[in-house]
């Protein structure tokens, strides 16, 4: 085998393990539609794959027809002259007219279904209101009375209404896992709904490029068994009346939260406290989110210090300002703040 065949060989061989190894992997992926895990993704991944089929046994079809024909009827050695010319067949052209029309509409009968039953949310369904910003989510209880960010709180089994919108450019909501794409577009509320049919955390990300921080703006759905659900939304109703039984270095984080000095509250909001901010994620329940910055920091005291030390070096173009200019103990202190609020 000379060097260019077997270099091409290797190449060959390269590329179909890729194609086997993604088409293998996509199943255990932790963003796949192709592991659907609620009745939403189940539609859509069913007419997915129910149209793959269908387009791969037309390719398959019209490649062997093709070959067939090429081979069969090719120029032999000592032939000459026009071959035999047809022209026109009735019982073929009205064959090959009515098989796919036949094939368009039993595709397009479950699409239009899947299109109407995955817009329209279950009688009863818990309603969330998500706004996306740049670029984190907001989460709204309008019917609990709940705000949070970045962290989607749901009863497993049970549906969630999903109101979507956005406060600047447009975002797209995914929870691949759980339900398609569907755009967050500012000035419009697109409805759409999700459930998990399992007690598990699902991981979300924006699905339409909305500036330098977009693969940045992700969020977990988290859902929970109804006992736990119905507990912590209790627990988290009851943290509107503000933060209590704060650790002395706590307090002076607050200290600095509410005020010039840190300034955090001209941004951020907690709830029962001055800080009522609407310009960045609330912060009400930040000390027990797994996650910070929408998703791309493990939420611990070190990436959180370094998070509120200089935002940018985590986010490209975030909002969100530097405070190098406090001090270490002030750093501390206000981090001390943020996870005692849970
Ligand atoms: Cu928001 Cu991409």
């Amino acid at each position: 085998m000379g060097m260019w065949t077997r270099q091409r060989g290797a190449r060959r061989g390269l590329a179909l393990l890729l194609a086997g190894g993604l088409l293998a992997g996509c199943s255990t992926l932790p963003q796949t539609p192709l592991d659907p895990k609620g009745p939403v993704a189940q539609t859509q991944t069913g007419l997915l794959l129910y149209t793959l089929y269908i387009a791969v046994g037309i390719g398959i079809f019209v490649t062997a027809a093709l070959l067939y024909v090429v081979f069969r009827f090719r120029a032999r050695p000592g032939q000459t002259g026009v071959p035999l010319q047809i022209r026109g067949n009735h019982l073929l052209e009205i064959v090959w007219t009515v098989i796919p029309i036949l094939i368009l509409v039993s595709v397009a009968f479950p699409t239009v279904e899947a299109a109407f039953s995955t817009a329209t949310p279950p009688e009863g369904a818990l309603t969330v209101r998500a706004v996306g910003y740049r670029w984190w989510f907001a989460f709204e209880y309008p019917e609990l009375g709940i705000v949070t960010a970045n962290e989607l709180r749901i009863p497993a089994g049970q549906p969630v209404r999903l109101e979507l919108t956005s406060n600047d450019v447009i975002h797209s909501f995914w929870v691949p896992k759980l339900a398609g794409k569907t755009d967050m577009v500012p000035g419009r509320v697109n409805i759409a709904w999700i459930q998990a049919d399992e007690p598990d955390v699902y991981l979300g990300q924006c699905a339409e490029f909305c500036g330098d921080s977009h693969a940045n703006m992700r969020f977990l759905v988290k859902a929970l068994p109804q006992a736990e659900f119905d507990e912590w939304v209790r627990q988290r109703q009851a943290m509107a009346e503000g933060p209590r039984d704060l650790s002395p270095a706590a307090a002076r984080g607050r200290e600095l939260f509410e005020s010039t000095a840190g300034n955090c509250f001209a941004c951020h909001a907690v709830d029962g406290t001055k800080a009522q901010g609407a310009v960045g994620p609330n912060l009400t329940d930040v000390g027990q989110r797994s996650t910070l910055a929408a998703g791309i920091l493990e939420n611990d005291y070190e990436n959180l210090k370094a998070w509120v030390k200089d935002p940018a070096a985590f986010k490209p173009g975030t909002t969100m300002p530097s405070h190098a200019r406090l001090s270490e103990q002030d750093l501390d202190a206000i981090v001390q703040y943020l996870q005692s609020l849970k």
